[in-house]
């Protein structure tokens, strides 16, 4: 990425920020920080575009974190956002599959808000962006679980045990079931996705 000059990492930074560098290495464009994106620590105007990836519905506070891409933006500069639709998430192959609840605990465990990406456009105008521009994504796992969506089922059940909603003979059968389904090609995950793109006034589109 010829034209990209700064990556900030944040929160689990202690983790990730080791292997950004040593990703980065020899790719002397690039800069690694870490930061809140609710309080960045750049000036204003200083950056062309701001990428959240799936972050945003992490963000204890988003209506903030768009205030400060706003504030480090330049005039004409753009916020980039993807992030999952997460009221999509479904994991169901029949009604009241008892993998959906694992599903939704994870959902309920691992993002701040579910509705985030519907309420995208709102939160872009709010922030005073213009010309905005959403689009929608598909992710499928079919007829195999993909490391990703066996993890969130995984981690749903983790929730449920943990907070003492079932126990672990249970969580045990909801694993194996979800391994199973997949070893027998029966499964079947899937999640929409939302992409916007915006401008911060100042030069054209
Ligand atoms: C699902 S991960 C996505 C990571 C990466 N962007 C990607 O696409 O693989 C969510 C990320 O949001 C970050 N995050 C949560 N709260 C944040 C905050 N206040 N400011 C910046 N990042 C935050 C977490 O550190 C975590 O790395």
């Amino acid at each position: 990425m010829p034209d990209v000059y700064t990556t900030i990492a944040t929160a689990d930074a202690a983790v990730v920020a080791p292997l950004v560098e040593t990703l980065g290495a020899g790719l002397p464009n690039l800069t690694f920080m870490t930061g809140d994106a609710q309080a960045l620590p750049l000036p204003p105007g200083s950056v062309d575009v701001a990428v959240f990836h799936t972050v945003l519905c992490h963000v204890d506070d988003p209506e903030l974190a768009l205030a400060e891409a706003m504030r480090v933006l330049r005039p004409g500069g753009h916020v980039a956002i993807f992030d999952g639709d997460y009221t999509t998430v479904s994991v169901a192959t029949s009604a009241a599959d008892p993998l959906q609840a694992c599903a939704e605990a994870a959902v309920g465990f691992l993002v701040h808000d579910r509705w985030l990406a519907r309420r995208l456009p709102a939160l872009l105008g709010a922030a005073g962006f213009e010309w905005i521009r959403v689009r929608g994504h598909n992710y499928l796992d079919a007829p195999s679980a993909s490391g990703y969506l066996l993890a969130l089922i995984d981690r749903g059940t983790d929730a449920l045990l943990a907070g003492g909603r079932i126990g672990p003979e249970v969580a045990q059968a909801l694993r194996a079931e979800a391994q199973r389904r997949s070893d027998a090609g029966e499964f079947f995950g899937h999640i929409a996705y939302v992409s916007a793109i915006a401008q911060k006034a100042g030069a054209g589109h």
